[in-house]
Formats: C-alpha cells, structure tokens, sequence
C-alpha cells in the first residue's frame, strides 16, 4: 500500500508545505516572509501574521504540484516544536482541521529532529548511526542519530547558536538581516587568515559563540576609531575570517566527536549547511578523516517542510500519531 503524507512546517518565519509518498518528496512549496528585514530579526507577531495569509496557498500549490487531491491523504505531519509558539501554532491548528475533518493521522513533528532526517530525502543516504552537525538559527548541536526515531544529542551550544553567530556579525558590520548568506556572499573574494578571532576553549563537545561576537564587536569599534570606512574598505576580508572562525569552532567539534564515537557516516543540516565555506570545509574535513559525507539539497537545509515529511513518514510507519489535543511547544526536550 503506498502512504501519502502532507506535511506543513510554520516553526519560524518560512510557511512550507510538502506532499511526500512512500518517502520520495513530491513537492516542497516555501514562501518566505520579507516583512522582518527592516526589524533586524524575525518579529514573532508579524511572523504569526504572515503565516495566516500563506498557509492555504502554500498547502494548495504543494498538492497541486504533486498532482494530489486531499483524499488521497495518508496522514498529515506537522512541525510541533521547537519554534516561535503563535506560528506553531498556525501551522499545528490547519493540520489538525485537515486532520479532523479527513479523518486521517495526525503526526507532531520535532523541527531539530526532521532538520537531521533531510539527510535521508535523496540518495545517497548515511547508513545509522550517522553523526549530524546541525546547525542553525537557533540551535547548534551534534546529534548521534541511532535510527529514525532514535536520536541523542551528544553536543550542543551554551550561547548563542552558529545562525545567530552569522547573523549577529552581519549585523556589527551593518548587514541587512538574515546576514548569514550576505557574509557567505562577500567572504568569497576575501581572505579568511587577515584577522585571526579567537577561537573559545571549551573542553566538552558543546560550543560557544558569545565570545566571538564580543571580540568583533570591540574589533570594529577599535579600527573604526581609526578609519571610519573601515567595514567598507576591508568588508571581504572581515566576512572571510569571522566565516572562518565559525566553521573551524564548529568543525573542530564535529571531528572530536566523530573520533570519540567511532561512527564515519557523517552529516550536516540546518540552514547554516547552506553556507559555502562550510560546505567545502567539511568535505575536506571528511577526506581527510575517512568519513562518509552528507549534506541535503540546499531547498532542504534551510527551513522546509519536506524534512517535516520524511520525519512524519517514519513516524507513520512505526505507528506514532498524535491526539488532536496535541500541544506545540516553543522549547523542546529530545
Ligand atoms: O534552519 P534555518 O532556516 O531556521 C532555523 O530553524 O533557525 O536557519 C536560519 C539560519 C539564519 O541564522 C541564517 O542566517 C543562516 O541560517 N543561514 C546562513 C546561510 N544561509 C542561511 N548562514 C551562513 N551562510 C549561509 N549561506
Ligand atoms: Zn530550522
């Protein structure tokens, strides 16, 4: 029998929806919400908005792209934590009337946790355990991924997450936000060695960031008091080395945790997978190493709900679905 599963992810400021059967993905419609850039940072209120307005046409275009009707619906999966609670909450409310009203499962999806399985959207796919870097706006963590449905993190941030990072620099050097891409962008013409940044001295597997931000925050302030076109005149070089220090702090972890573990099958996810240069360097990282390595399609790193549907198809098939009184949360525990 074949399963198709609709799948909604509203965790943040991105509306997806996703048609997946029997885990190949059918269509993965995503409308991002431009009314934040002149905020600086995602406005939760705003964000719950937006998804309003979106949520049908996205859900509509998804099943039409497929070429599916709702009744040949399996089930509906949707992201039920972690995320900004009104926006959750829009997407969760729409699956579960669709749930409801086709009476079909409903299943509550772990946005970290389907980040992770966007590994498994196109071959070629890690075997388990596989060990996965996730990285993005609000999360950094190492995860040892046992099966689909067995997951441990083994490290994580004790700040700020790796996003965060990116975006917080951008916003030093006066970028638009999301800055993240914006530094990937300059840092390609520009030389990663100019300006060293420290690198923190944390003993475990967990990361941390706060340090870096203080020290190019004080950085610019310094060199601007003596130039005041500093950002403008060095903006390449600035991008190249923060971007550098980011992904040696996190890729410097990853190969520790991978020697600690023993495990060679290893990934990356997130929206900050999508940068270039961390992307080249891991994949250097993993020559070098011996690892198998393993990076999702780029529509599949940042925010999407096609790791919303791989994530519920494999609840689906060990039988875990969610009561219509499910609870979204803002936080949530693994
Ligand atoms: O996973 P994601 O789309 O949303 C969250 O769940 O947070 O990640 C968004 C983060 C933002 O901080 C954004 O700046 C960062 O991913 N990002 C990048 C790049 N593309 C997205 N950071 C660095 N380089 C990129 N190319
Ligand atoms: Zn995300």
């Amino acid at each position: 029998m074949s399963i198709t599963l609709l799948a909604i992810e509203s965790s943040c400021d991105e509306t997806s929806a996703a048609v997946c059967r029997d885990g190949a993905i059918l269509s993965n419609i995503i409308a991002s919400q431009s009314v934040h850039e002149k905020y600086g940072g995602v406005v939760p209120e705003l964000a719950s908005r937006a998804h309003i307005q979106h949520i049908v046409p996205v859900v509509d275009q998804a099943l039409k792209k497929a070429c599916c009707s709702v009744d040949e619906l399996d089930g509906i999966a949707v992201t039920k934590a972690p995320g900004l609670i009104g926006s959750l909450l829009i997407g969760s409310q729409f699956a579960k009337s669709l749930s409801l009203s086709l009476d079909i499962p409903l299943i509550g999806v772990h946005h970290m946790q389907a980040h992770v399985l966007a590994n498994l959207i196109d071959a070629p796919r890690p075997e388990f355990p596989f060990l996965c870097l996730t990285v993005s706006g609000g999360h950094t963590q190492i995860v040892l991924c046992e099966s689909a449905l067995k997951m441990q993190v083994i490290g994580e941030t004790i700040d700020d997450a790796a996003g965060e990072a990116f975006d917080k620099s951008a916003k030093i050097l006066g970028l638009p936000y999301p800055g993240g891409p914006l530094i990937d962008k300059y840092a390609q013409s520009g030389d990663p060695k100019r300006f060293p940044f420290p690198e923190p001295q944390i003993p475990s597997l967990d990361f941390s960031f706060s340090g870096l931000k203080t020290s190019i925050l004080y950085f610019i302030r310094k060199e601007e008091s003596a130039d005041a076109d500093f950002i403008k005149n060095n903006l390449a070089d600035i991008c190249a080395s923060i971007q550098q220090r980011i992904i040696s702090i996190l890729l410097i972890k990853l190969r520790k945790a991978a020697r600690q573990t023993g495990v060679r099958d290893i990934c990356i996810a997130g929206g900050v997978s999508a940068n270039s240069g961390l992307r080249k360097a891991f994949q250097e990282m993993g020559k070098k190493e011996g690892w198998n390595t393993y990076i999702p399609a780029f529509e599949y790193c940042t925010d999407n709900a096609a790791m919303i549907a791989i994530a519920g198809y494999h609840q689906f098939l060990a039988g875990k679905s969610d009561p219509l009184d499910m609870r979204v949360s803002a936080r949530a525990e693994w």
